[in-house]
């Protein structure tokens, strides 16, 4: 029987060789916005996983959008060389297709990495100024966003734009927009952290306005045959918050302004949010994204055995699954999916050794 999540996709012009994508993941590795040696083996290694598509962490349009002082960041020629490299790289020496995941921070920039306690940077930390829609801090102890002027409309509109040249200039294969997770464009998104009551705030039509005005210009710029897609909240799992009812109208509304898939993730919108800890929490969201949006649809989130990926996409809820942790604990996850589920799978000639049907002690790991 063959297998839907080895199965092959198509998003715009672009040919995955499977369903399987993995996520955007914070190295916080980078020196002023700059990928370092450390991406060059991450994603050099991710590269060669098997999975189809590997989107690189969040990657800030403005200095001051990044989260952490080691984040990405595509906003000066100095960034753009060294993701150059990195890309550069890994399609030298593997077969997965790079996309790049944009991003601003909003109210949660400023903050210290995940080992450093991944709260809001103290005042010796070399803080900034972060902005939102509103000025609602994220939780307690954070940073006060200033609520956003008319001219930080008009820059962070335009850092989107630079910096999706750019990655179209370097050569990724698909750029996704980070619209989830509490970061700006969630924000304007979500009542609970945008008060705002001009024509940025107030019913979902209007706080959807900035994100699609951002995605608008984008698309402007990225050429019909490159997928352009953006991560979006199925969820804030929050009263008030947003809901399932949200997303679908949100993907409805992104697919009119020609984005080619969206990525179903959800919460993060307040300090305090804790996500369900079930397996493929956000995969019935996704299933009615994908059934009532008709948009090519990924879902995220405690994605971990191979059947549970099969299941998702043979089922139909989501047209690929994207995973984290697991991928990042196993760089082979995809090889040993491909294993367990009896598909092919790409491998390095390096390591074709390895194929389980090339040595007895393959049967031996189960
Ligand atoms: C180390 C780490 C860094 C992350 N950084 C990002 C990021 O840059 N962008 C993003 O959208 N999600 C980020 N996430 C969330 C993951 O992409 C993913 O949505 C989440 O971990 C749930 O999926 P999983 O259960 O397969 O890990 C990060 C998660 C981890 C563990």
């Amino acid at each position: 029987m063959s297998s839907a999540l080895f199965s092959p996709i198509r998003l715009a012009d672009l040919e995955l060789a499977n369903r399987i994508v993995v996520s955007p993941m914070c190295q916080y590795s980078a020196n002023d916005g700059c990928a370092s040696d450390w991406h060059l083996s991450h994603l050099g290694m991710l590269a060669n996983s098997g999975a189809a598509l590997v989107v690189v962490e969040a990657t800030h349009v403005e200095r001051y959008g990044r989260i952490t002082h080691g984040c990405l960041g595509l906003y000066s020629d100095a960034c753009e060389a060294a993701l150059a490299r990195v890309v550069a790289h890994c399609h030298r020496v593997g077969a997965a297709k790079l996309g790049v995941q944009l991003a601003h921070a909003g109210r949660k920039a400023s903050s210290q990495r995940s080992w450093e306690g991944g709260g809001a940077l103290k005042a010796d930390a070399d803080p900034w100024q972060t902005i939102a829609p509103s000025a609602i801090p994220f939780g307690a102890g954070w940073h006060t966003p200033r609520a956003m002027l008319a001219e930080d409309f008009v820059r962070v509109r335009a850092a989107f734009v630079d910096a999706a040249k750019r990655a179209v200039h370097i050569g990724f294969d698909a750029i996704e927009l980070h619209y989830a997770h509490g970061y700006l464009a969630h924000e304007f998104l979500s009542p609970i952290a945008n008060t705002r009551n001009d024509e940025y705030g107030g019913p979902l039509e209007a706080r959807m306005r900035f994100p699609r005005e951002i995605v608008r210009a984008v698309r402007a710029v990225v050429p019909k045959g490159l997928p352009l897609g953006a991560r979006i909240t199925g969820s804030d799992w929050k009263e008030g918050g947003l809901t399932p009812d949200d997303a679908i109208a949100f993907a409805k509304a992104l697919k009119e302004d020609g984005l080619d898939f969206v990525d179903v993730s959800s919460g993060g919108i307040t300090a305090d949010t804790r996500n369900p800890a079930e397996p493929g929490y956000n995969a019935p969201i996704a299933a009615r994204v994908k059934r009532e949006a008709g948009i090519a649809t990924r879902t995220v989130g405690m994605i971990v055995t191979p059947a549970q990926a099969e299941s998702i996409v043979a089922e139909g809820k989501a047209d690929m699954v994207t995973l984290g942790r697991a991928m990042l604990d196993d760089p082979h996850w995809p090889w040993h999916a491909a294993y367990a589920l009896g598909a092919e799978v790409s491998r390095p000639p390096q390591y074709q050794r390895a194929n389980p049907k090339l040595w007895p002690g393959a049967a031996m790991r189960g």
